[in-house]
C-alpha cells in the first residue's frame, strides 16, 4: 500500500520496488490500484472509451515466435491476404459505424512494401480525412517507418512484448532480438508517430523480475499507448500446454501502468475479452479508455487466431458496436465517436 500510494504520488518506483509491488498483488490491493487508476484516466479522460476499428489485413508472416498461432512454421494455419478494396470497404463500413481510427494490423508479410503500405495508408487518409491510421505491421526499417509517416500514418503499434532479453530470447527464435525491437520504438518515436508498445500477461517463462522491468521500459519510454493482455495457448503452436494469464494480474498490471502514464491510451484487449466473459469491462475499470473492435470481414475473422478461443463470432464485432455500447454503458462509460489522440500534458 505504500509502495501504491508513492507510485501514485511519484509515476515511478525503482525495479525492486515494482517487483515487490507486483508480489504482493492480492485483490485488495488491486481494487485499491484500480480506484487509483481510475481517479487519474477520469481526470484526463472523463468517461469516455475511445473505439478504434482493427482490420487484420494479413496472417502470412515470416516470423516464427513461439507464442503465436500465426507463426509460419503452424501449417495449420490457412493462410489469407486483404487486398486494398477489400481493406477500404472496412474502413467504410467503420466510418458509418462511426469509427475514426482504423487500425491496420498483420503479420510480417513481404507482400506489404512500403510502396503498396504507403499507398495504402494515402488512399485510406484522403478517404477519410478525419481519422488516424494506426498500423502495427512488426518490425521494419527506419527508412520504411519514415515513408509510412510521411505517407500519412498517425500511430504505430509494436508490443515489445517483455523487457527482459533472457526472457525475449524464449519467446521468440534467435533471429528476433529485444534490440532491434527496441529500436524500432525509438525509430517510431523519433519520427514522430504517437507510439505503441506492450506485454503479455502470463507468457511462458515470465518472472516477476520480467513484469518489473516491463513497468521501468515503460515508464523510461512514456509510450502514447499500450497494450497488455493475458498470453492465451495457442494449440498449433511450440506453446500450446502452457497456462493462460490471469485476469486478476493482467487488471492489476492495467492499473499500475494508468498510474505510470496518466494519459496513456490504454486498451482494453480482445484477449481480455477472451478469457473472461466481462474482461473488457473488468479491464476499462482498471483504468483502460480504448477498446479495438474486429473490422475485419467475418469470413477472415476466424483465420487471424493468434490464440485459441480468440472471438470471432460477430459478437466482437464492430458491428455489434452498439451492445458494446451498451455494455460500457452499464459501468457508467461512454463510448465517442473521436480519434482519440492521446492527452499530452
Ligand atoms: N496470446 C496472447 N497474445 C498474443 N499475441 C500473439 N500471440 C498471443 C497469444 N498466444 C499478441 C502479441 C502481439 C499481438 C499482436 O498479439 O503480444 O504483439
Amino acid at each position: 500500500m505504500v509502495l501504491l500510494n508513492r507510485l501514485e504520488r511519484e509515476r515511478s518506483l525503482s525495479e525492486a520496488e515494482y517487483r515487490t509491488l507486483i508480489d504482493s498483488a492480492c485483490p485488495s490491493l488491486a481494487e485499491a490500484a484500480a480506484e487509483k487508476a481510475r481517479r487519474v484516466r477520469h481526470e484526463h479522460y472523463g468517461h469516455t472509451v475511445f473505439v478504434r476499428g482493427l482490420i487484420e489485413v494479413s496472417n502470412i508472416c515470416k516470423n516464427d515466435c513461439y507464442y503465436c498461432g500465426i507463426r509460419k512454421s503452424n501449417a495449420a494455419c490457412e493462410r489469407y491476404r486483404l487486398d486494398a478494396e477489400d481493406i477500404l470497404a472496412c474502413c467504410e463500413e467503420g466510418y458509418t459505424l462511426g469509427f475514426r481510427t482504423f487500425v491496420m494490423q498483420g503479420g510480417e508479410d513481404g507482400f506489404f512494401t512500403d510502396e503498396r503500405l504507403c499507398e495504402l495508408v494515402r488512399r485510406i487518409k484522403a478517404r477519410f480525412p478525419d481519422c488516424a491510421v494506426t498500423l502495427s505491421m512488426g518490425e521494419r526499417s527506419e527508412e520504411s517507418y519514415r515513408r509510412l509517416f510521411e505517407a500519412g500514418a498517425d500511430r504505430y503499434l509494436l508490443r515489445h512484448e517483455t523487457a527482459e532479453s533472457e526472457h525475449y530470447a524464449r519467446l521468440h527464435p534467435p533471429e528476433l532480438t529485444l534490440t532491434n525491437r527496441m529500436r524500432c520504438l525509438a525509430d517510431l518515436r523519433r519520427i514522430g508517430f504517437q507510439t505503441g508498445c506492450g506485454f503479455m500477461v502470463g507468457s511462458p517463462f515470465q518472472t516477476t523480475a520480467a513484469l518489473a522491468k516491463d513497468l521501468k521500459f515503460i515508464e523510461q519510454f512514456q509510450p502514447d499507448m499500450c497494450g497488455i493482455g493475458p498470453f492465451i495457448p495457442h494449440k498449433d503452436t511450440p506453446f500450446a500446454a502452457f497456462a493462460a494469464g490471469t485476469l486478476e494480474m493482467t487488471c492489476f498490471l492495467l492499473s499500475l501502468v494508468r498510474l505510470i502514464c496518466p494519459t496513456v491510451l490504454l486498451p482494453s484487449t480482445t484477449a481480455l475479452g477472451t478469457i473472461d466473459p466481462n474482461g473488457r469491462e473488468k479491464g476499462i475499470l482498471a483504468g483502460a479508455n480504448v477498446v479495438m473492435p474486429n473490422l475485419s470481414p467475418l469470413s477472415v475473422r476466424k483465420k487471424y487466431m493468434l490464440y485459441d478461443g480468440k472471438i470471432a463470432t460477430g459478437d466482437e464485432s464492430a458491428q455489434s458496436l452498439a451492445q458494446l455500447k451498451q455494455r460500457m454503458a452499464s459501468i457508467g462509460y461512454e463510448i465517442t465517436v473521436d480519434r482519440g489522440d492521446v492527452k499530452k500534458g
